[in-house]
């Protein structure tokens, strides 16, 4: 097809371009027609610009005019003219000219859309996955799509800077254990023999470290077989990287360094240096989980001390139990904490398996509503000790500390929510550090580890490891923002019989290890530097950067709750031939 090609983008035309001819290759985003003159709005990726047909265009461009709908891809050609007095439109910044169309070229044609680009009332989801190209024409997904790649650019000049070599891993692999289930891909010619999809490059990582390369990083495809939700895909990315002669410290630092000039170039937002630190113990603690939201405060209190001073017999007890007691202070919130928030936020305990929430409120110097009775003796040293003042609302819970703190930690965040505590359009970062080594899974009945079964004890527990597993620290981190774990990494075990001992704790005896991970404990054989990495996720780095709520929004062709691309209808049916040569039948 020849056609007129553009000689701008549609967020070029300014005042220099007056009286200049030029073409536009657009789509026709909004079209207003007034019988005698028709105003287009033009869009490309770059921007918007007004097209006008009137009486002074040519005759067949009028009449081609009347075919025009939105979406329409068109080539227009015409004079740059100066809007009218009146007409600029200081909100665009094309605003103050127009073109004056003299050739116009329908290029393709658009059918009734599903819904209209960049219309407030946006479609449903399902639909927006359903035509994904055509959502994906949206000035929202262009942005997001737009801030990806300045993103993922920021991240290769500073890495490359800081000497890592960008290297690809294999995506067909001998399943790789990140926790996930595995997805699966057949071997035609092994029958019976599968590879896996890397849930993430971690052992190919560690070999590149006994290969001496010192320094890796990849734009990792990672495959986890596992229920999506907002934060989670099957697949997705991550800023993969592993060092060799590292330290913890040294990991951190180059993270918050990536983190800060990322940052910045993408959102001309300057993150201040260090991020604040918090031991595993400590975000239990004070904010009831890994991954605190420290955009507002509203730390968890310890009342385990106070509450043998009070009357209520009900904590007393958890606490004669050896539980613990904490609470939240919502200041000055007395009007906004009604009995229906109350209810609300009982639920959000007891799903988290609390017993309940108390509750009561500062009023005259003294303890009121809820159980407020039970602590009256107690009121005034309480509210003293506490910095309570009039109007100030006490949360409270008792139970076992790990189960306490969860559910306060649940409150917390809903909490703030519903009391407006979050201001948008802020970044806090923390270092969570010192997780423990191994969790004990009640299903399995067996030590699992807390990250991978790769990263390192720290020192003092590796003599011994074995006696009480619950008790190790790893040489663990994750980073988190705004409530999110961002990324997680750790210091890496390079010694194969420390790392057999790791596989006996979580289930791998030396058979079994040697069969799934023989050429790791081999080449830790032959002199591995020590390392350590980390992996901060792309797509919830992203979804950070731009606010989002979701990581769908952050990727072009992302599937649905269900696993599925409602677009191309992924996953389907194969054919029997396609089956039959892999040696594949379904019971
Ligand atoms: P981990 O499994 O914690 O660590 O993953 C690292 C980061 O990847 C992101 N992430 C996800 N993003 C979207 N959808 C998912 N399903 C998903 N799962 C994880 C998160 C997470 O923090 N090999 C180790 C890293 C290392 O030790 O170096 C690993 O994969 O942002
Ligand atoms: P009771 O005196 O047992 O009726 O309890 C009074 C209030 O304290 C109720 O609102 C309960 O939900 C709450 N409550 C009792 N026990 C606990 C607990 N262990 N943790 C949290 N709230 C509790």
């Amino acid at each position: 097809m020849n056609y007129p090609q553009r000689t701008l983008n549609c967020s070029q035309p300014r005042v220099v371009h007056l009286g200049q001819d030029h073409t536009l290759n657009a789509w026709v985003h909004r079209l207003r027609d007034h019988g005698n003159i028709t105003f287009l709005t033009l869009r490309d990726r770059y921007g918007l610009m007004q097209a006008v047909i009137d009486d002074q265009s040519p005759q067949e461009v009028r009449l081609l005019t009347g075919e025009l709908k939105m979406e329409y891809c068109v080539a227009v050609t015409g004079p740059i003219r100066r809007r009218p007095e009146g007409m600029v439109n200081p909100q665009m910044p094309t605003g103050e000219v127009e073109l004056h169309v003299q050739q116009l070229v329908i290029l393709s044609r658009c059918q009734n859309l599903p819904f209209v680009i960049d219309e407030e009332n946006r479609s449903t989801e399902a639909t927006r996955l359903q035509y994904r190209y055509l959502d994906l024409r949206s000035s929202g997904m262009q942005r997001r799509l737009i801030l990806r790649d300045r993103v993922v650019r920021s991240v290769r000049s500073f890495l490359a800077d800081e000497g890592f070599l960008e290297i690809e891993t294999p995506t067909l692999i001998k399943s790789t254990p990140e926790g996930a289930r595995d997805f699966l891909v057949p071997s035609r010619l092994q029958p019976g023999s599968f590879y896996a999809l890397p849930q993430s490059p971690q052992i190919y990582k560690q070999l590149l470290m006994v290969g001496g390369l010192d320094r890796y990083y990849q734009i990792a495809r990672c495959y986890r077989d596992e229920d999506p939700r907002g934060d989670r895909q099957p697949e997705f990315t991550q800023i993969d990287l592993e060092m060799s002669f590292v330290r913890r410290d040294d990991v951190l630092d180059l993270t918050e360094r990536m983190m800060q000039r990322v940052f910045r170039d993408g959102l001309n937002v300057e993150l201040e240096l260090p991020f604040p630190r918090l031991s595993y113990h400590e975000a239990i603690d004070r904010y009831g989980t890994d991954k605190p939201d420290i955009r507002f405060g509203l730390p968890l209190l310890d009342l385990t001390a106070t509450i043998n001073q009070t009357a209520f017999q009900a904590f007393r007890d958890v606490v004669a139990a050896g539980g613990c007691v904490k609470a939240l202070v919502l200041k000055k919130a007395g009007e906004q904490v009604t009995r229906k928030r109350i209810a609300e936020w009982e639920e959000v305990a007891r799903k988290a398996g609390a017993k309940g929430l108390a509750w009561m409120r500062v009023q005259n110097h003294q303890f009121e509503g809820g159980v407020g009775k039970f602590f009256q003796e107690s009121a005034a040293a309480m509210i003293r000790d506490l910095g309570l003042e009039e109007g100030d609302v006490l949360l409270m819970g008792a139970d076992s500390w790990a189960r306490v703190c969860r559910s306060m930690g649940m409150v917390r965040l809903e909490a703030a929510k519903s009391l407006e505590l979050i201001e948008a359009g802020k970044f806090r970062f923390l270092w969570v550090v010192d997780f423990p080594l191994f969790e004990w899974n009640e299903e399995s009945g067996q030590w699992e580890p807390a990250h991978h079964m790769f990263s390192m004890p720290k020192a003092e527990y590796i003599d011994t490891l074995e006696q009480n597993p619950g008790d190790v620290k790893g040489e663990l981190y994750d980073l988190v923002c705004n409530g999110l774990e961002l990324a997680s990494g750790s210091i890496r075990i390079h010694d194969p019989d420390l790392q057999q001992r790791v596989f006996n704790i979580v289930g791998y005896p030396l058979e079994r290890a040697r069969e799934r991970f023989g050429f790791l404990l081999d080449a830790f054989r032959y002199g591995p530097p020590p390392h350590g990495g980390i992996a901060p996720g792309l797509d919830r780095l992203v979804m950070i950067m731009s606010q989002q709520e979701t990581i769908r929004e952050v990727i072009a062709f992302p599937k649905n709750t269900q696993m599925a691309s409602p677009m191309d209808g992924s996953p389907a049916p194969v054919d029997e031939a396609q089956l039959r040569e892999l040696g594949i039948r379904f019971l």
